[in-house]
């Protein structure tokens, strides 16, 4: 999955495009308020201009304080997952339930020092569980390996649990470390700058990422 934090605001709705035709399997849209995260990025409007350029699934990535009024605005920009973090929700069970009540998956994105306990009374409300491994508001940083452990016991909890909860991962992930991450537990991996900044285009990072992931890195 790509996040298009790093692509070209300039042409955005190309970028999209080229990501599909690159392989890329979903877009995530990272969203940012200025509060929760030092960044500010795109509002719901941006992602339902870009919804037409491409039929792969798009999610959003809220990185925003009391993230509720923006659950429908970008379920209706055509979002088939909405992403909440669980340190910028007061009532995270009732926000859970509310984003499955719109027809679409809820997720919940865990900041590095969050433990997994904070989510194990809400696992039944939650398709997708997002483990962060940089700490949230920009691109480009270092993957934070200290996080596998976490991955890992998020698979034990949701194997125990018996519930179908999908684990994604995001922050860092390059050929480097995408097979890691993998091998930790992560079902779905975000990539940003792994794609957008590679010097030969998406299409080659894409090759180059999916080959990581059978072949240890590039
Ligand atoms: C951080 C963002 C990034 C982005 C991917 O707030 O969530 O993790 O999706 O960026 P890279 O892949 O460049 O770390």
């Amino acid at each position: 999955m790509a996040s298009v934090l790093g692509a070209d605001y300039s042409i955005l709705g190309e970028e999209v495009a080229e990501l599909e035709r690159a392989g890329v399997d979903r877009i995530q849209w990272d969203i940012m308020d200025g509060r929760f995260v030092p960044n500010l990025t795109f509002g719901a409007d941006v992602v339902a201009a870009c919804r037409p350029r491409a039929t792969v699934p798009f999610e959003a990535h809220l990185m925003v304080e009391n993230p509720d009024p923006w659950l429908e605005p970008f379920a209706e920009a055509g979002c088939e997952a909405v992403l909440v973090h669980q340190e910028a929700c007061r009532h995270l069970h009732r926000t859970l339930t509310r984003t499955r009540s719109l027809g679409i998956r809820s997720g919940v994105a865990l900041n590095p020092a969050t433990p997994l306990e904070s989510v194990r009374h809400v696992l039944d409300q939650v398709d997708v569980l997002l483990v962060m491994t940089v700490n949230p508001g920009f691109g480009g940083q270092l993957y934070l390996q200290t996080m596998e452990a976490k991955i890992t016991e998020a698979r034990q909890l949701i194997a125990e649990s018996g519930l179908q909860v999908t684990i994604e991962v995001d922050g860092g992930i390059s050929p480097a470390t995408a097979r890691r991450a993998r091998e930790a537990g992560a079902e779905w991996l975000v990539a940003g700058s792994a794609i957008l900044a590679h010097p030969e285009g998406k299409k080659a990072a894409v090759t180059e990422l999916r080959r990581s992931l059978t072949t240890g890195s590039a």
